[in-house]
């Protein structure tokens, strides 16, 4: 296939090009803000064409839409405490850039995947019962939240009105190599391995539910190839945790004293808990998880960012110098 891949610069997405390229001819087209890097796709550099430049950029969007067989549309702004400090770019590009490209699919006629996030849900109490499914109704709490849900809702009404071959999927926390030491995780491995001391929001209560990448990944591609037109898929691999269980995890693995770690001011609309039912995955499309234990998947993430501070080491400073302001 000729794929387009947007946001194939951060995180999940040049995770998902390391995998891709070995049967598939890529085109990442990303607009390398603070969140990308080209050295993310340095292992892969040889075999992808990378396109710079913004998913919310209507004549660039279509070309290489046209150029394309399928889009897996990962671009967006994704950290919750950047979009509190500053919704601007969120509603750019998760809600224009995806409207940019649900117009160039549909003049095209091209498959396109849409990866969303379980936070478009809201948030569970620690006690019930339920989790997320693909009936439950959208309650977004956060500026990111909220666009991310608005560009879902385009999505589906532009598979309804316009009949445009899409599927989303909708996926819990994501943990694994080439993650923004902005985010939890990598924020404490990073924190230790500089002399630093981890940050936790609040009391640690809030739970959320972790996967893998290669995972999340994964079901992406059983998604793309096997996904019913028009449906919503959820992706989550029964990881719930609290982040105090998490962070006790981390210190514990990197040799610390489990309590050498900050609190620090929680996030304005915490939200508390996030859990999704895979059934649907499972039982219809046949997905399993592989990392099913998060230690061993922890540990491995550790020795990730251990072996490559070259990647992240240029990062820190600045990240920390914005939370600190913030008091976090
Ligand atoms: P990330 O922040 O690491 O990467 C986002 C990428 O998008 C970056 O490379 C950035 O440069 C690019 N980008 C941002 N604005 C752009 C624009 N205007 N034009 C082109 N490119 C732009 O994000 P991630 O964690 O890899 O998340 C990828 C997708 O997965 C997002 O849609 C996110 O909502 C979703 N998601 C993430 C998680 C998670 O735990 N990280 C979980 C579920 C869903
Ligand atoms: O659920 C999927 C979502 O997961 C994605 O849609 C988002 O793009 C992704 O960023 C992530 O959102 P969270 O807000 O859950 O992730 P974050 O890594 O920012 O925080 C995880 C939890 O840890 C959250 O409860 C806040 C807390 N936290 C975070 C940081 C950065 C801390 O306690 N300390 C920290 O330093």
């Amino acid at each position: 296939m000729r794929l387009l891949v947007t946001g194939g610069a951060g995180f999940i997405g040049a995770n998902f090009v390391h995998g891709a390229v070995a049967e598939h001819s890529v085109t990442v087209l990303d607009a390398l803000t603070y969140a990308g890097s080209r050295e993310s796709l340095a292992p892969v550099e040889d075999d992808i064409r990378l396109i710079q430049g913004d998913v919310g950029d209507a004549e660039l969007v279509n070309r290489l839409v046209a150029e394309s067989d399928a889009v897996v549309h990962f671009a967006a702004e994704t950290h919750v405490d950047n979009a509190l400090a500053d919704p601007e770019p969120f509603l750019h590009t998760n809600v224009i850039g995806t409207y940019t490209v649900l117009e160039a699919v549909r003049q095209h006629g091209v498959r396109l995947h849409h990866i969303s996030t379980d936070e478009v849900y809201g948030d569970l109490e620690l006690d019930e019962p339920r989790r997320f499914t693909e009936g439950t109704a959208y309650n977004p709490s956060s500026p990111y939240s909220s666009t991310k849900a608005a560009a879902d809702m385009l999505v589906r009404a532009w598979v309804r009105s316009y009949g445009v071959r899409a599927t989303i999927s909708n996926c819990s926390n994501n943990y694994g190599p080439y993650q923004h030491v902005e985010k939890f995780i990598p924020r404490q491995i990073t924190n230790v391995l500089t002399g630093r001391r981890p940050k936790l929001y609040g009391t640690g209560a809030n739970v959320r539910d972790w996967i893998h990448v290669d995972d999340h990944n994964s079901a992406v591609w059983r998604i793309l190839l096997d996904g019913e037109i028009g449906r919503t898929y959820l992706i989550g691999a029964e990881g719930e945790r609290d982040n105090l269980s998490v962070m006790r995890t981390i210190l514990t693995l990197m040799g610390r004293d489990p309590d050498d770690f900050d609190h620090v001011v929680d996030r304005a609309g915490h939200d508390l808990r996030y859990a999704i039912d895979p059934s649907t995955l499972r039982d219809e499309l046949g997905w399993e998880p592989k990392h099913t234990d998060f230690e061993d998947g922890l540990r491995a993430t550790i020795d990730w960012y251990r072996n490559n501070e070259s990647w992240w080491g240029p990062l820190k400073e600045q990240v920390e110098a914005v939370y600190e302001k913030r008091g976090q």
